[in-house]
């Protein structure tokens, strides 16, 4: 009987996949499609989106659109400017799937609940306003203290490679924990510490590919990879209760004051006003933990493919330190006023944004009601992703876009053609966090090392991309030499 009923209830739960495939699939009909093994194949080897775009290129330069089944439903990928342009600035049609809706019954729920990144209309307003005061406040002493502390760690490093991506992962996990509440990972100096490692095994939990390809596999108890998750709650909890006491008695009034608090307790601060509505406990535990999702991976990516950048590029690396020494005389950080003269460094770090989006993709949207496009209508809910790197990437948008020119961004903002930091009300809450910290660091490095890329390195013909953890793209790990300058 039992067998049955288990018989029947997969019979019932099959068709009614096969009615929502083939529904929305006569209503997609002349959207063009991208072959289920690619993306299979996609997923399985965990490609970035270099292997992405290389098979929905030409669809996409055609069409701007495309649709693939994935997870049990059918999914836009988009690289048309004005679709992309009306995704980023109509966040109230184009609302974003929460963390439930785009991996049900995943461990990403759990996690990351209801944040500032992932959710929309007056709960997303309700944390953006506590949010935003604290990234007016960037704790600029922590991006000193660690481009400090990376340069002691690469000081004991004796004239060897160093392998730059895990460096750097391990530079802005220290920032971010630091940054956001006030939290020593002390990555740089101890990568193996309990810290260190609870927080890897949790991202490494989230991102197993297997339960995003296999929707049925969630329905299996994942006990470890839940207590793990509970442990690094706990951690935060405490850190949250403890600002929360620390505020009540009075005690963070000078750091305040003096603009060294941290982003947690500037979020606090905004909680305590009586004209804001306030944030749980739970909630603001959830908004730190996809801070440092948001704000690690991200910049740590950044920072490696730009070292790659200069290091292959030694023009474009003289150039960088040459204003880098004239800006900065013997100043080792760049104040603010420093940082707006740095005008060719930026035009690198928008460039290798440009060509290695730390964040590929945006996060799906879900229209709220059927949206009309060209001779297409996209039926309400259905997934769209923009698809970052395919923008930054067609030559319809950007003259020989494989090539690495920073010179583009010299007169012009490209603000339809360059989407590193979302747009719209959307827009990332750290950009700021992210390009002062790139620029601290740059200059610290810079000044003290000629950086170049090793004769036998497997990016030298070309960079190879890999999917990061948490679902942010960044290179394969990559060794680079760091010769000390004389000056
Ligand atoms: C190179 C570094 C970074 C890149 C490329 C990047 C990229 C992005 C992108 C593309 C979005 C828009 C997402 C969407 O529209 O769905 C976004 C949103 C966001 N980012 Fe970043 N980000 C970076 C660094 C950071 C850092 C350092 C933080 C925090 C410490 C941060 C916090 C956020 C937050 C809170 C949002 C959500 C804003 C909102 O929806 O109101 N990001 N980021």
């Amino acid at each position: 009987m039992v067998f049955l009923i288990i018989i029947l209830l997969l019979i019932g739960f099959l068709t009614y996949k096969f009615y929502k495939f083939y529904r929305k699939l006569s209503v997609l009909k002349n959207v063009p499609t991208i072959s289920f093994l690619n993306v299979l194949i996609h997923l399985i080897t965990k490609a970035g989106p270099d292997n992405r775009w290389r098979y929905s290129r030409e669809i996409l330069e055609n069409e701007g659109i495309a649709k693939f089944w994935f997870n049990g439903e059918w999914v836009l990928l988009v690289t048309d400017l004005e679709l992309a342009k009306d995704i980023v600035t109509k966040s109230d049609l184009y609302v974003k799937a929460t963390l439930e809706e785009s991996y049900p019954g995943t461990l990403f729920g759990r996690f990351y609940g209801t944040n500032v990144v992932m959710s929309n209309g007056d709960v997303w307003r309700r944390h953006r306003r506590i949010a935003n005061p604290a990234f007016k406040n960037l704790p600029i002493h922590v991006f000193v203290e660690s481009a400090m502390k990376l340069l002691t760690v690469m000081e004991r490093v004796d004239n060897k490679p160093i392998e730059v991506k895990n460096l750097m992962h391990r530079l802005t996990l220290d920032v971010l924990g630091k940054a956001a509440f006030g939290f020593d990972f002390n990555n740089l100096e101890d990568p193996n510490n309990n810290y260190v490692t609870a927080y890897n095994e949790v991202m490494e939990e989230l991102s197993n590919p297997w339960y995003l390809l296999i929707p049925f596999l969630r329905y299996f108890p994942r006990t470890e990879a839940l207590k793990k998750i509970e442990k690094l709650n706990n951690l935060y909890d405490g850190i949250v209760e403890n600002k929360r006491q620390s505020m009540k008695l009075g005690e963070l009034k000078e750091k305040l004051n003096n603009h060294s608090a941290d982003l947690l307790e500037y979020m606090i601060q905004a909680c305590n006003d009586p004209e804001n509505q306030t944030l749980t406990n739970e909630e603001l535990r959830y908004n730190v933990a996809i801070f440092m999702l948001a704000g690690h991976d991200t910049t740590a990516n950044a920072l490696t493919t730009i070292l790659y950048l200069l290091a292959v590029h030694k023009d474009a690396q003289k150039k960088v330190r040459d204003e880098i020494l004239r800006v900065l005389g013997d100043d080792l950080v760049p104040s603010k006023e420093q940082q707006k003269e740095l005008k060719y460094m930026d035009m690198v770090i928008n460039e290798n944004l440009r060509l290695y989006p730390p964040i590929a993709q945006l996060p799906r949207r879900l229209p709220l009601q059927d949206v009309k496009f060209r001779d297409h209508v996209i039926p309400a809910k259905t997934p769209i992703i923009l698809f970052i790197y395919g923008i930054h990437h067609s030559s319809k948008n950007w003259e020989d876009p494989e090539k690495f020119i920073p010179e583009r961004f010299e007169n012009e903002k490209h603000n339809h053609t360059w989407f590193s930091f979302g747009g719209g009300n959307r827009l990332c809450l750290g950009t700021n966090f992210s390009l002062i910290e790139q620029r601290i660091i740059l200059c610290a490095l810079l000044r003290k090392y000629e950086v170049s890329l090793p004769e036998n390195s497997i990016h030298k013909d070309k960079l190879k991309i890999a999917h990061a953890n948490s679902g942010t793209m960044g290179p394969h790990p990559i060794p680079l030499i760091f010769k000390r300058r004389t000056e």
